[in-house]
């Protein structure tokens, strides 16, 4: 029965295997811009160019140092996004504040009619523009001019001249924002979308530098950490601990104790990791708090309250002796096993939510399929142990008479039969 055992290393696999992801998402970062996009931003002197993260959006600079006055930067910008609809607006724009967010942003922008015809427009975006009052023009005095550009690779573009007083903006570390947004009224743009994509849409640039890196994302790595946690967790280390419960407590393994302090193993530290992950989810719906993704976010929550109640099985259950220990168990699998689907459709609805999540999802199916694989291959063991000891015993009953009946009852523990039943 030894051997067995050191199946209580093989969570490691699925662990490697999300880490692995995790760098893969990680590294997908710098990117040279597109063809045609660096063709424009050519045309118009501008050599700095970098892919933005998310809605496919590539944006080119180029830092003019004012001789005569050192008190402003002058900054010329070229910026692609892809809208893909008869109409619509592109935004981009800096925030003067402390962090690179929609709320404080000075922005350039374009909006699309529905005759195809661009106007471009400066807005100073407020509490009160998130609040759903309607945006209205507004003068921006670092703005020097603006224009709409043509389209190239898909991609809507316009190209904005910037005069940042060195006071305000810091161009090692310049707080920027992009947008799209579908939905116009009367020529003013109305909300965008409200999906991770729009939301993750900000990040702090360093324009001094010609690849222009980056900071501000901690948000999409803790994200990452988010996903990793919660799939060794929840996802691979408490199904774990069921496979162990249900297989190696009674039949056809019975390993006696030890199957008792791997699945408490693998319920405690799942748990904990799984707890460790949540609560990193809850700061990031604190932290975008007006983006919630309200499915996600219930999931999570009876996730936590129903597995804190199974981790209390721990202290409270009634002892073997007592007359209600068999319902107790069943009370104890069935909430499991329903804790189980609520696990694996709330860590779909989390992949959903990262829009191309095809890495994630995949990996986890894997993960899923291994487990899977796992619990089949032991299901039909069972079964095939079961039918062979009831032959077994049906034999020996008729030459060895009632008295062999001891050894050879296989289940001593009816209820795992009344789950597989
Ligand atoms: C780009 O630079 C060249 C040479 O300095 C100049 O002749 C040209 O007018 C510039 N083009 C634009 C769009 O500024
Ligand atoms: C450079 O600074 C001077 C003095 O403040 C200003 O008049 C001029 O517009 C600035 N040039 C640019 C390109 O912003
Ligand atoms: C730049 O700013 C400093 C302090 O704010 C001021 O003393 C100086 O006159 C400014 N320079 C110009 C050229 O405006
Ligand atoms: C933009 O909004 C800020 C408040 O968020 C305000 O202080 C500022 O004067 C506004 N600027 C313009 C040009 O309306
Ligand atoms: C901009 O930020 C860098 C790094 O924090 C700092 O060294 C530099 O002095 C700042 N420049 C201005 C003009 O504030
Ligand atoms: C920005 O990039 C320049 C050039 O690579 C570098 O010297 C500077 O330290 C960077 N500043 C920040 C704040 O990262």
């Amino acid at each position: 029965m030894k051997n067995q055992l050191n199946m209580s290393s093989s969570p490691l696999l699925p662990a490697i295997l999300t880490l692995t992801l995790l760098s893969f998402t990680l590294s997908a970062n710098a990117q040279v811009c597109s063809e045609g996009f660096s063709k424009l931003a050519q045309q118009k002197n501008i050599s700095d160019c970098k892919r933005l993260r998310t809605l496919g959006a590539e944006f080119a600079w180029n830092l003019h140092s004012n001789g005569s006055n050192s008190n402003y930067t002058v900054v010329d910008i070229l910026f692609g996004v892809i809208l893909n609809a008869p109409q619509g607006w592109i935004a981009w724009g800096v925030n003067p504040g402390k962090r690179p967010e929609m709320i404080g942003t000075k922005a350039i922008i374009a909006v699309k009619n529905s005759d195809g015809r661009w106007v471009v427009d400066t807005y100073n975006i407020t509490k009160e523009t998130r609040n759903g009052c309607i945006l209205l023009r507004s003068e921006l005095k670092i703005v020097l001019c603006k224009s709409i550009e043509q389209e190239v690779e898909g991609m809507s573009t316009m190209s904005v001249r910037l005069s940042l007083p060195t006071e305000e903006y810091n161009v090692t570390k310049l707080n920027h924002v992009w947008q799209v947004g579908y939905d116009i009224e009367d020529g003013h743009p109305l909300r965008h979308p409200r999906t991770l994509r729009n939301v993750d849409s900000t990040e702090v640039i360093n324009l001094t530098d010609r690849k222009g890196p980056s900071t501000g994302q901690y948000r999409s790595y803790l994200r990452s950490i988010h996903g990793v946690l919660n799939i060794i967790g929840w996802g691979t280390l408490l199904p774990f601990g069921i496979i162990i419960a249900r297989y190696f407590r009674v039949f056809p393994f019975q390993c006696d104790p030890s199957w008792f302090y791997l699945h408490i193993g693998c319920q405690l530290t799942g748990f904990l990791v799984g707890t460790a992950g949540w609560a990193i989810g809850l700061s990031l719906g604190h932290s975008s708090r007006y983006y919630t993704f309200h499915h996600h976010r219930t999931f999570a929550i009876l996730i936590f309250i129903f597995s804190t109640v199974q981790m209390l099985a721990f202290r409270l259950k009634p002892k073997v002796t007592d007359d209600y220990r068999k319902y107790w168990n069943m009370y104890h699998h069935f909430l499991g096993y329903g804790l189980l689907a609520i696990i694996v459709i709330n860590i779909f609805k989390g992949i959903h939510i990262l829009e191309g999540g095809d890495a994630w999802k995949w990996g986890y199916i894997g993960v899923l399929a291994f487990l899977g694989a796992i619990a089949f291959g032991l299901e039909v063991f069972t079964w095939i142990r079961f039918f062979r000891l009831k032959q077994r015993k049906k034999n020996h009953g008729a030459k060895k008479g009632p008295n062999q009946k001891e050894t050879v009852e296989p289940p001593k523990d009816k209820d795992v039969f009344l789950i597989q039943g």
